[in-house]
């Protein structure tokens, strides 16, 4: 393209941007009291603030407890002392923090530090991974694992957490799935919101609230290949309509600050992309909190080749990054970018006066020691409560795939044969990002199982196979402390083992799957399997002819056609947090009902992969029912259909649906039609359902989905209830962005589908009339 033609279509791009998402040319608010109030407050300290000091509050420097990059930082003290430094991250506990925190008390203008973490599914007290939190369906729920988390973490010393990650991510090969709520817009947006709600509760001046970072901004799950930190190329459409909201849904809900992704969007990385933190986050979205970069993202701007680290430094200000997460770029070259004209007074003034105004939100200069209170770090972490709603909540988020002749759940009695390199580790049970857990009281599945089968249950407990069959994938594959001892016998004698014991059970539980630290963040697959020398010992397992259960670990869609096949019994747990060998072993039991539902489509193998249900249509679909048909839309190889649904999940119950029933055929605005069914518990154990409504805008002025998420509610049904569930339709849940992104919905004929997954559903037809 040469370089006229691109302006032209960056403009072009500015200018559809600058009409979308909540086109806001934003009618000014009056200033409140309250406002009035922090304004003069920070003006009068800007006003007495030197170039450094100002500079200094834009860098945010390392504890070094736990890091994600090479870079360290150093000489920490020096610089708090000298006002070099706005914030700190991965330093905790109430002495560590009031040691630091009084060094900046000493400073010339004792401005509090900030206090950062990855506090991501929970602190110590550590729930499932956010994936396995979004399997539950289940907002009040999710809401209240950040709650504890921040109440956890705020009497730990910390009041910022780098969460919720809202990346919208459709290729299991990326390991950082684990990290977000899955590949769907609306049950991303709606968990984006109340994760921010319960972290900040409703006042963050609260000792017990803690302010929210978005990330990672933006499309960082798009990355191509599913291959971490790689460039993503999206169109405006998809861009607007599927992967921008929930970044959006989470700052409306308030959220005080926002991360910069590591990727390259169309051409100019996250970090230095003036149209995303500027046009689209300060103008579009009307944004008041403040940005800060990803680990090293300014200076990982020089490998993206964008310039040296004062050029880098000074274009990611530029674009509206406001605080540089470790490089030191803004610290060691803003100064010189000022004196040579390449920034502006203003732009370090923007920035530092944002990070001023958080600081002032969470009430620090008030009191900048009052997240450090040793009574509170002592009584309010891991507390019985806490420990046990860990439990119930790993409980809500497994996912039941498969369950022949009612293999499930387990008797307490006769003898289990216990399988699997991830059947006795404490290690891989809370999963990534779990940097605050304690091993040494998270039970095992073993224990677990002991604690709950009781004694009249014997259980044979052998390894069966290594991880991997490699030492070195299994040594990248555990690293952070998470290892997962190797046994140097050969994999026959390992599965002789397993299959000896397994003849002697009236069952067998085959623990396997991905260890923890193979989903996250630098763990991207290309081979989505259970690990071969896991395969072969299943497969050893069900020759035996005794019913198999595999309890599969997973931080992402793995693909399991022979499992599917062959083994009789699959109960997805995703990583289940500190508790999750308890709950894994209430569930196997029967003392909780299995209720999860995938967030994620399981595809049969990679090759399918970006693979997401609400795809397009296209010109040349497959007929129903079929699976090739020359010259339409598909593989020689392999049907196009997933192997496990989107919103899948099995119970020990049967649910069935009634005719999905609306209220009238029309819509019009300002109106709303009620979609009606009528579920009900078949089976014989009191259980759980989460009731989908999707909808289909059948002709439109842009191509639009063949299915898309618009509501659903989980329901608890006793053996013989039926309920009727209810969802308004009204023309806002019709909305999507059009080619010129103004976000409308359009007259003409639209689907509505209710079911318990995306496949398979009751369909009603209506119209919006304008
Ligand atoms: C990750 C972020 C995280 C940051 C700080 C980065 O490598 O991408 O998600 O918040 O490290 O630990």
């Amino acid at each position: 393209m040469n370089t006229h033609i691109m302006k032209k279509a960056h403009f072009l791009f500015t200018l559809l941007a600058l009409f979308a998402l909540g086109s806001s040319a934003q009618v000014k608010k009056a200033t409140n009291p309250q406002q009035a109030k922090m304004d003069s407050f920070i003006k009068n300290l800007m006003a007495k603030m030197t170039i450094d000091e100002k500079i200094g509050q834009l860098n945010l420097v390392t504890g070094g407890e736990a890091t994600t990059g090479s870079a360290v930082s150093t000489d920490v003290e020096s610089k708090i002392a000298k006002g070099n430094v706005g914030g700190i991250f991965s330093l905790t506990t109430p002495q560590k923090i009031r040691k630091a925190q009084e060094i900046a008390m000493k400073s010339r203008l004792k401005i509090p530090l900030i206090f950062g973490q990855d506090v991501i599914h929970g602190y110590k007290t550590t729930f499932p991974i956010p994936l396995a939190l979004a399997a539950s369906w289940d907002m009040p729920l999710i809401q209240k694992t950040a709650r504890v988390a921040a109440t956890e973490a705020s009497a730990d010393g910390l009041n910022w957490t780098f969460s919720p990650m809202v990346d919208i991510a459709r290729d299991a090969r990326w390991g950082r799935i684990a990290e977000g709520s899955g590949e769907d817009t609306f049950l991303g947006s709606e968990i984006a919101k109340v994760m921010v709600k319960g972290y900040q509760g409703d006042d963050l001046t609260k000792v017990n609230t803690i302010m929210a970072c978005v990330k990672h901004f933006a499309l960082y799950g798009a990355a191509e290949g599913g291959r971490d930190y790689n460039t993503t190329d999206m169109s405006l459409d998809r861009m607007y309509n599927d992967y921008l909201p929930p970044y959006k849904a989470a700052l409306d809900a308030g959220a005080g600050s926002i991360m910069v992704s590591f990727n390259d969007i169309n051409g100019v990385p996250a970090t230095a992309n003036k149209w995303l933190l500027t046009d689209l986050l300060r103008k579009q979205w009307d944004f008041k909190g403040f940005v800060v970069s990803d680990y090293t993202g300014v200076s990982e701007l020089i490998e993206h080749g964008l310039g040296d680290l004062k050029t880098v430094s000074a274009l990611s200000l530029k674009a509206g990054n406001d605080m540089d997460m470790v490089s030191e770029g803004f610290l060691t070259t803003l100064k010189k970018s000022l004196q040579d004209g390449k920034v502006t007074q203003a732009e370090i003034d923007r920035a530092c006066r944002l990070i001023l105004e958080a600081k002032y939100k969470l009430g620090l200069f008030d009191d900048p020691f009052k997240y450090c209170n040793d009574e509170r770090a002592k009584n309010e972490i891991l507390t019985p409560a806490n420990i046990q709603f860990a439990r119930e909540t790993a409980t809500k988020t497994f996912v039941l795939l498969k369950n022949q002749n009612q293999v499930l759940p387990l008797k307490k009695s006769g003898t289990i044969a216990l399988v699997g390199p991830l059947a006795n580790s404490k290690a891989n049970m809370p999963g990534t990002w779990s940097v605050n857990a304690d091993m040494e009281i998270v039970p095992s599945l073993l224990e677990g199982i002991k604690n709950v089968a009781g004694n009249n249950v014997k259980i044979l407990h052998s390894l069966g196979a290594n991880l991997t069959a490699d030492a070195t994938l299994q040594a990248h594959s555990t690293m952070f402390g998470r290892e997962i001892p190797r046994d140097n016998r050969s994999e026959e004698e390992l599965i002789k083992e397993a299959v000896e014991n397994a003849k002697k059970a009236d069952v067998v539980v085959a623990a396997l799957g991905e260890s923890s630290e193979m989903s996250g963040e630098s763990s991207s697959r290309t081979d989505l399997g259970i690990p071969a020398v896991q395969q072969r010992l299943l497969q050893a397992l069900v020759k035996t002819g005794k019913p198999v259960v595999l309890v599969l670990f997973a931080g992402r869609p793995m693909t399991l056609v022979w499992e599917n096949e062959n083994v009789p019994a699959i109960l997805n747990v995703w990583f289940g947090g500190i508790q999750a060998g308890n709950g894994i072993a209430d569930v196997l039991f029967g003392h909780v009902n299995p209720s999860g539902k995938l967030p994620v489509t399981f595809p049969q193998n990679v090759g399918q992969l970006p693979l997401y249900y609400a795809h397009k249509n296209t010109g040349r679909p497959l007929e129903d029912g079929k699976w090739f048909q020359k010259f339409r839309s598909n593989y020689l190889d392999v049907s196009n259909d997933p192997l496990y649904p989107f919103g899948f999940g099995l119970s020990y119950t049967t649910f069935t649906y009634g005719d999905l029933k609306l209220n009238s055929n029309t819509l019009k605005p300002g109106q709303k039609i009620t979609a009606s069914i009528t579920v009900s518990n078949t089976g014989k154990y009191a259980g759980e359902e989460v009731v989908q409504l999707y909808i289909r805008d059948m002709v439109g002025s842009s191509t639009r989905p063949v299915k898309l998420l618009k509501g659903f509610q989980k329901i608890s049904l006793q053996p013989g209830e039926s309920k009727t569930v209810s969802f308004n339709i009204d023309e806002e849940i019709l909305k999507f962005y059009n080619s010129e992104l103004k976000f409308v919905a359009e007259a003409g004929d639209f689907k509505a589908f209710v079911g318990p997954n995306v496949r398979d559903v009751k369909t009603a037809d209506f119209k919006l009339v304008k």
